[in-house]
């Protein structure tokens, strides 16, 4: 199984405190922009670096069709990873693998087995849903559960069950993983909005609502 870079959860919130408020502290992977005329520096997200976005295309994450959009009729009730990917200001295309919190994962339920809390009207047709592959707890890759349904996390044996919202079922994780809104747009997989709930590495509600503030004032 692929794991991916842990990131400490105190040095990421704090990266995301120096971005929101625009200090001058040195902030690694965000450029810096010196607005003319201001006091206080801008921070700029760079294109893969920014969350799933509206209009963001799902493509995978790994193995031989790495960077290919992942296809609806490929899934499975087993996870598959994926990035999101949009477009810079020039019209290029971007994966957005610049911040590994943006890892997602894709399932494909029998009709019926998605149940609230999943949010059924941001999944496509009651069965394709998409969630934060960041657990949690501290901020590892999270898997399927060999042992049998649902998901598990290797570090420290978080589970979860994305056929319920990918509420915790098991293990330390403080919440659920974040579901991320998507539609179908032929047999692609198109983002509609942030993340429904706050996702890793935020801790507070606030944080994530001012990210998100920040992001949508940097695509203006
Ligand atoms: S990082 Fe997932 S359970 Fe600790």
């Amino acid at each position: 199984m692929t794991r991916y870079k842990r990131q400490d959860p105190e040095i990421t919130r704090r990266k995301f405190i120096n971005v929101a408020v625009g200090t001058t502290a040195a902030v690694g992977g965000v450029s810096l922009l010196s607005t003319l005329g201001t006091a206080n520096p801008v921070f700029i997200l760079t294109p893969d670096k920014m969350p799933p976005l509206k209009g963001d295309i799902l493509v995978h994450a790994g193995g031989d069709t790495e960077g290919q959009p992942v296809r609806i009729s490929e899934l499975s009730t087993k996870l598959v990873r994926a990035w999101p990917m949009g477009k810079d200001k020039q019209g290029q295309s971007v994966i957005r693998k610049g911040d590994p919190n943006n890892l997602l994962v894709v399932y494909r339920f029998p009709q019926g087995q998605l149940v609230p809390p999943t949010n059924i009207q941001a999944t496509i047709e009651g069965q394709t849903v998409a969630y934060s592959d960041i657990c949690t707890h501290a901020g590892c890759s999270v898997g399927d559960n060999d042992q049998g349904t649902g998901m598990k996390c290797p570090c420290h044996s978080g589970q979860y069950d994305p056929t319920h919202g990918c509420i915790v079922i098991g293990g330390p994780p403080p919440r659920k993983l974040a579901q991320l809104p998507i539609a179908a747009q032929g047999e692609n997989i198109v983002v509609t909005d942030f993340f429904l709930t706050m996702p890793y590495p935020y801790i507070h509600e606030s944080e994530w609502e001012a990210f998100k503030k920040t992001v949508e004032e940097q695509l203006t």
